[in-house]
């Protein structure tokens, strides 16, 4: 379980995360969404203990974040961020593999190979493993960065904004993936998303933050409604229901 108790960041004068109280029980797929701007990313860096709170604690199942080893807490926990530096001269296997060191130390053992190779595999980068990042497409690239918090193999993976420059393939063979993880026996997983579809297609619980604070919270049949995208989103819209699913579309 994650618990996200009372936390809050500021800077300056703006409270981007404003007390916010969140448990994500162990298992699942969720969605965080939220305008430009609601503090995803900063919550979801202070869960992953990338930028420290103001106020507040996040906890890990038995491990209070403030205080585990970096080691132990990334077994447990791994978030890829929204924004990476790319390290030009670093192939894509070796990005991939940084996934695997805190198992085992920068000594890797023929188990890690396997699973950066299938790392790899999964998000279709075969091809392309022994490139050089910067001789990837951004799309690639993107799918590279995916594929080494993969490879951490930890229970709770963090992905913001995961889809951010892929195609429709590719972003599909994604969530599935991500559900398919979700369903396994003490995984869950935690996805920043923009698109509401896919949202409502692929998560089992939405999370809405707005102006650091959380604005809604259940599955997308109760969360994703007309007073969502009007008064979260500001759009104008429709929310229909297709196979049981819901669909948003939005006025021209
Ligand atoms: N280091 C910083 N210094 C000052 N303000 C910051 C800093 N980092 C973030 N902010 C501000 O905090 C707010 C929340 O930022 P955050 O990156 O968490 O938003 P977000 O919900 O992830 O948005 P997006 O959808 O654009 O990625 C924004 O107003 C941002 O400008
Ligand atoms: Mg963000």
């Amino acid at each position: 379980m994650i618990e996200i108790d009372r936390v809050s960041k500021r800077y300056g004068d703006a409270a981007v995360v404003d007390d916010v109280s969140l448990t994500i029980p162990a298992g699942g797929v969720v969605a965080i969404v939220g305008p430009n701007g609601a503090g995803k990313s900063t919550l979801l860096s202070i869960v992953g203990r990338l930028i420290k709170a103001d106020a507040g604690r996040v906890r890990i199942d038995d491990l209070d974040v403030a205080t585990t080893p970096g080691r132990e807490l990334a077994r447990r926990l791994s978030v890829m961020r929204q924004e990476n530096h790319v390290v030009a001269r670093l192939t894509v296997r070796d990005l991939i593999a940084f996934g695997r060191f805190p198992h085992n130390r920068g000594r890797p053992n023929r188990d890690d190979a396997d699973r950066v190779a299938e790392a790899i595999a999964f998000v279709g980068l075969t091809a392309e493993a022994d490139r050089f990042l910067d001789q990837l497409s951004g799309g690639q690239r993107q799918r590279a960065f995916v594929a080494m918090t993969l490879a951490q193999d930890a229970d709770y993976a963090l992905f913001d904004e995961p889809l951010n420059n892929l195609d429709i393939h590719h972003a599909v063979a994604l969530m599935r993936l991500f559900r398919r993880m979700g369903e396994q026996p003490g995984k869950t997983v935690v996805i920043v998303l923009h698109d509401l579809n896919v949202a409502a297609t692929y998560a089992d619980r939405v999370v809405v933050l707005k102006n650091g604070r959380v604005a809604g919270d259940g599955p997308p049949a109760e969360v994703i409604d007309q007073r969502l995208l009007s008064e979260v989103f500001r759009v104008d819209g429709d929310v229909l229901e297709i196979d049981g699913r819901r669909v948003i579309t939005v006025a021209r």
